[in-house]
């Protein structure tokens, strides 16, 4: 970290940005296990808040693992820099007015509390896509599940790695027993709520 001179005070701030864009910057940072729901109702709630004209991003785990985090696996201390890359991308976006939408396991508190201080308090709402492991198990849509209990995949969240759930989400969707409209909608709708300027 030697011989390097950030500036970060440049003249335009997120102000501006927010004021062209109308719109707040914030990191929805959706939690929750593998088959939840996560990425979907990710999907979904982005396409409707682009109808709605809101500029946003989605960084999905899935996805930055074929990029920034191609290099990542899923120990402990992976998964903690894997999240620390997320949390960072994501605060640049947010900086930059732009509703950002992160999906990841994102599986212990410790690794959260990280993506909470990168991206800061204000900025950073955590939504638990809380769904029962027997039910996201059952799904099974990417046949993960299937894999990890004949031992195929090591290390899986749930059944060989720890999730620990959240214990104070800023919204809880129980996707394992609202359906995925209901749960879109509150998402969409806090979403908009929370990034709305005129709050
Ligand atoms: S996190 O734990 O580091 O937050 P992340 O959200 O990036 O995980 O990636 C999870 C996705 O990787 C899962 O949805 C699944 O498709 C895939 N995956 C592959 N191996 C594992 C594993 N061992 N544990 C969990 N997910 C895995």
């Amino acid at each position: 970290m030697n011989h390097i001179y950030p500036i970060f005070d440049t003249i335009l701030q997120q102000q501006d940005k927010e004021a062209l864009l109308q719109q707040k910057g914030k990191v929805i940072w959706m939690v929750g296990l593998s088959g939840s729901g996560k990425s979907t109702l990710a999907r979904a709630a982005e396409n409707t808040l682009h109808q709605e004209k809101k500029l946003t991003m989605l960084l999905d785990g899935d996805n930055l693992r074929t990029g920034v985090n191609n290099n990542l696996g899923f120990s402990e201390e992976e998964r903690r820099e894997n999240i620390r890359r997320a949390a960072e991308v994501a605060k640049l976006f947010a900086n930059c007015g732009v509703v950002t939408i992160c999906s990841l396991i994102s599986p212990t508190e410790s690794i959260r509390q990280m993506a909470k201080e990168i991206i800061g308090n204000d900025a950073y709402f955590e939504v638990y896509i809380d769904c029962p492991l027997e039910v996201c198990e059952q799904r099974d849509v990417k046949g993960l599940y299937a894999k990890a209990r004949k031992g195929e995949i090591k290390e899986f969240t749930g059944i060989s790695s720890p999730f620990e759930e959240p214990q104070h989400p800023d919204l809880r969707l129980k996707t394992g027993e609202k359906s995925i409209k209901e749960c879109h909608q509150l998402l969409v709708d806090k979403i908009l709520e929370i990034t709305s300027l005129s709050v």
